[in-house]
């Protein structure tokens, strides 16, 4: 199945929503575990409005027997749990917890429904992965470990039931807070006014143009931007790049701006599921300073030790 095309069709569905610029100030535990919570409340409305979208009945239709359905039942109310762990810890901590927001999940039956869960859950784990180190108390670093093992399990099950492979790395990829708010911002339509800013800011979009077809090793891909932030100097042979993250630091590969918002690069050997990629402007560093797109979401078919 092929889980990055949809979700590039329900991005373009979606659209996307200005974002504010904030300034940058250093970042806190209590912005993280409320990053955390933007993230949680996201995922907790996603099953909690699917699950009331469609019955048993729907999923059954669908090819989902009723075991998967029960154990959806579990993942929603384990999220439910995490909100209101997080909103407690924050409040305990004397920190304002973000509130649910309104979102566009541009779900329109069972199959894309389940497709968009295990990619919620992917970045769920990419997200907790990747803010570990930034958190100063350990008691908190535990306690997101612990979201972060359950995100995992959803991932694995989730994937399995649409005949992905549930672990197709040896390694989980570390998103940092832009990458991963450029994921999820355009699902939140709009948040209450009280909610807490957060130092966090979305990127230019990027995803996987569905003329890609299945993604694997050393496959060409197209990728669509909206607002792709020209690189100084601007000039058609100025090169960019698109950085694959991984754990171990990210693979650049170059990439070409082919106009009309399309950019065409390949797939290097070693990413295999839900991989990302960023845009950037040089080849030796992925910073607030040098990407210029992205992150794009891409499922690799295949996995390492079995490609
Ligand atoms: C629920 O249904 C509405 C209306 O079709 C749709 O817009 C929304 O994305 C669906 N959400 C989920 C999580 O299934
Ligand atoms: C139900 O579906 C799940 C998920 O695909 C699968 O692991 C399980 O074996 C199925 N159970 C039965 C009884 O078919
Ligand atoms: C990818 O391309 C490289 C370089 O041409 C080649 O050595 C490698 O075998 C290819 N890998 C796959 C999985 O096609
Ligand atoms: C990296 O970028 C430099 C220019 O900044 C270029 O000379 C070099 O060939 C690039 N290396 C790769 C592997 O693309």
């Amino acid at each position: 199945m092929k889980i990055a095309t949809s979700l590039a069709v329900a991005l373009a569905t979606i659209g996307s929503i200005a974002h504010p610029m904030i300034k940058k100030r250093a970042i806190t535990d209590g912005d993280i575990l409320n990053y955390a919570l933007t993230l949680e409340h996201l995922e907790d409305k996603f099953y909690r409005e699917g699950l009331a979208n469609f019955t048993q009945a729907d999923f059954a239709a669908a090819g989902f027997n009723e075991s998967f359905y029960k154990n959806l039942l579990e993942v929603s109310y384990d999220e439910t749990t995490h909100v209101t762990f997080l909103t407690d810890a924050l409040t305990a901590a004397g920190v304002i917890p973000v509130q649910e927001c309104t979102y566009a999940f541009g779900v329109t039956d069972v199959t894309t429904f389940v497709l968009t869960a295990a990619i919620l859950e992917g970045v769920g784990v990419s997200a907790y992965l990747g803010a570990a180190a930034s958190i100063i108390n350990k008691d908190y670093l535990t306690a997101a470990g612990s979201i972060l093992t359950i995100e995992a399990r959803h991932s694995a099950y989730l994937r399995d039931a649409q005949g992905e492979s549930p672990f197709p790395q040896p390694f989980s990829a570390p998103l940092d807070f832009n990458e991963v708010y450029t994921l999820a911002a355009p699902m939140i339509v709009s948040c209450p006014a009280g909610n807490p800013m957060l130092p966090f800011k979305a990127f230019p979009s990027l995803a996987l143009d569905p003329a890609s077809g299945d993604v694997k090793t050393n496959s060409t891909i197209i990728l669509d931007t909206e607002g792709y932030f020209l690189v100084e100097p601007q000039g058609e042979n100025i090169p960019i790049y698109a950085a694959w993250i991984s754990v171990t630091g990210p693979t650049f590969v170059p990439a070409t701006l082919l106009g009309n918002n399309k950019i065409q690069t390949t797939v290097p050997e070693g990413f295999h599921g839900q991989s990302y990629l960023v845009i950037t402007s040089c080849n030796d560093s992925v910073s607030d300073d040098t990407v210029t797109a992205g992150p794009a979401l891409v499922e690799v078919v295949g996995s390492n030790g079995s490609p």
